[in-house]
């Protein structure tokens, strides 16, 4: 499938987003909605709690799940756990967030348990993901299964590159993850990127072959994707 993604000037990211986000839980009465974490999604959730506090919309009906979470301490403040605390619990009238316990006796078997709690929910109606610049989903990494539910992962090299950034010397090597199986099971995917970093792994996941090389590439497959980039992200697209 050929995606047309919606670019929009870097200013307008988090409106632009947000708008692709409430089209896509509209037809839902309780959307079960997988959520992102990380910088690119972080002007949705900004613009998500402004509309609510303009009292434009309401998000008590939402059924929202972690995508993934860090192997540390499970309060740590660059945990995913903290994310939503911050940039989701803070809106009013927020559900919680479904999430990954990192300090689970049995990382394996925590994984299969938000797994299975998602599909007892029905499974995703929208997910919103950004993209690794190695190419990963969630904590998806190259060389991962298409067909791979829940896990706990290893985070590769580069993943942790980045998570440097917060984690420091204490940055985890794993992570938990829903699988490339519960977010390409998704009734509508939104991917969202931003900034010129991410601008040649967009190209290769929208354009580039559909492997496993580059997990994101998978989307192309994706019978109801909205990909939502700013001009950086989107300059290598021709
Ligand atoms: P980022 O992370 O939004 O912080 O760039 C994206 C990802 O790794 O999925």
């Amino acid at each position: 499938m050929s995606v047309s993604p919606v670019v929009v000037p870097a200013g307008d990211f988090g409106r632009a987003a947000l708008g692709i986000f409430l089209e896509a839980c509209a037809p839902f009465a309780a959307p079960v909605v997988g959520l992102a974490t990380g910088n690119t999604p972080i002007p949705l959730y900004q613009a998500l709690g402004e509309a609510v506090r303009a009292r434009a919309i309401g998000i008590g009906h939402l059924r929202p799940f972690a995508i993934d979470e860090y192997g540390g301490p499970r309060d740590h403040p660059c945990s995913n756990r903290a994310f939503f605390a911050r940039y989701w619990d803070s809106i009013a009238g927020a559900p919680a967030v479904g999430q990954f316990d990192p300090e689970s006796a049995s990382a394996s078997r925590e994984a299969a348990r938000l797994g299975a709690t998602l599909s007892t929910a029905g499974g995703l109606d929208v997910v919103v993901l950004g993209i690794g610049l190695n190419g990963h989903l969630a904590f998806n990494e190259p060389g991962t299964e298409r067909t791979r539910g829940a896990h706990a992962a290893t985070l590769r090299a580069e993943t942790r590159e980045s998570a440097r950034a917060c984690w420091g010397a204490g940055t985890p090597g794993w992570g938990l993850t829903l699988g490339l199986k519960e977010l390409l099971q998704s009734t509508r995917a939104i991917l969202l990127a931003s900034g010129a970093a991410k601008a040649e792994v967009v190209a290769r996941a929208l354009k580039g072959p559909v492997s496993r090389d580059c997990p994101a590439s998978f989307l192309q497959e994706h019978p109801a994707l909205t990909v939502v980039l700013d001009e950086g992200a989107a300059s290598l697209l021709t």
